[in-house]
């Protein structure tokens, strides 16, 4: 069976970005037969992010609302949250220690930290913690927990994937085939949704369409994305359209190719907002009553995690088992 796994950062209200990048290809991996799934709530990797507890815990049910709504089967697939899963602390640990400090200063995510405060003229490190540095170890253990095969993920995430499986050579070549090396699986036409600036939907700059805006808000927020200045009539570029690759990601081939023709014959741009409005809302429109219902019965959902740890906890406590005989720390054999 091919193992699949992916989580979500429990930092903020699920956006478009996360829904195209992540959720939507894992559920639809999740329903082919011979695949095991594993998806989680990345609610360690929150500390890294956010000091305000509340904030976790409400981007927790939001997140978790969001797969349950999205069509997750959770009698199918293990959803959980990572914290619940105390062997994957552990198995950061191993993984600490067969990773090179060289490797992890390359990270994107630490790297463009320093260079903000180098470029701010502060200390590189000022505001770096040990937490940040670390996080590709944290996520490393995530996916090699499990031994997932395939990770479906958005692009600013495969250098992640690819450091885990740095880290399984390693631990591997050290102590025996115990880890399956993971791959990044990424689709290509959503890889990078745009946010309403044109840049990379996300939290951090402040520029994302949450998946669940109320109707008027999401209407709102798809008014205000970046466009040119070209009237009605003028043909109008697909290329490096923000507006048109949201559209992309939701819509049909044959439907993007229709979308294609308005640009080029010169569709408005309020005309073109309003279809893709309604183009997300038809996507949208039908989960909203499931997630409400969530989000006012935060017990069921914690029922749901709950089950969800002890399932993923079957493979995880006697993986780590092995693991801490194959170091040493428990007699061999
Ligand atoms: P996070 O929480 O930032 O994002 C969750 C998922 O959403 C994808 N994504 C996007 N995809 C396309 N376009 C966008 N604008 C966009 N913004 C976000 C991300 O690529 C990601 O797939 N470190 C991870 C969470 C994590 C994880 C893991 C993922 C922790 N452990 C193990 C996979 C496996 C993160 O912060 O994602």
């Amino acid at each position: 069976t091919l193992r699949v796994l992916t989580g979500i950062t429990t930092t903020g209200t699920p956006h478009l970005g996360n829904y195209v990048g992540a959720i939507r290809p894992a559920i639809r991996a999740s329903r082919a037969a011979g695949t095991d799934s594993f998806y989680f709530l990345a609610d360690y990797h929150a500390l890294i992010k956010t000091d305000d507890p509340q904030r976790i815990q409400r981007s927790t049910l939001e997140i978790a609302a969001t797969w349950l709504a999205g069509g997750l089967d959770a009698e199918r697939v293990t959803f959980y949250r990572q914290s619940d899963i105390p062997e994957i602390p552990e198995l950061t640990w191993f993984l600490t220690c067969v990773t090179g400090k060289g490797i992890l200063n390359r990270a994107h995510a630490y790297k463009a930290a320093m260079d903000r405060n180098a470029a701010a003229g502060a200390e590189p490190d000022n505001d770096v913690t040990a937490g940040l540095f670390m996080y590709p170890v944290l996520m490393g253990a995530d996916i090699l927990m499990f031994n997932a095969h395939k990770v479906p993920v958005g692009r600013d995430q495969v250098q992640h994937i690819e450091m885990a499986r740095d880290m399984a050579q390693r631990f591997n070549h050290a102590y025996g085939e115990h880890f399956v090396l993971p791959e990044a699986a990424v689709e290509e036409d959503v890889a990078l949704l745009p946010g309403l600036d044109g840049r990379k939907m996300s939290k951090s700059y402040d520029n994302t369409i949450p998946l669940f805006a109320p109707r008027e808000q999401m209407r709102k927020l798809i008014a205000g994305i970046v466009t040119d200045s070209r009237g009605p009539g003028e043909p109008k570029d697909t290329e490096g359209s923000a507006l048109f690759q949201i559209y992309q990601a939701f819509a049909e081939p044959a439907e993007t190719a229709d979308f294609r023709r308005a640009f080029e014959a010169g569709i408005s741009w309020a005309d073109a907002k309003q279809a893709l409005f309604e183009r997300i809302d038809r996507e949208v429109g039908p989960m909203r009553a499931t997630y409400q219902r969530y989000i006012d019965d935060p017990a069921s959902v914690e029922r749901v995690l709950l089950a969800g740890a002890q399932k993923a906890r079957r493979t995880a406590s006697p993986f780590i088992a092995t693991l801490r005989h194959a170091v040493g720390l428990r007699p061999l054999g």
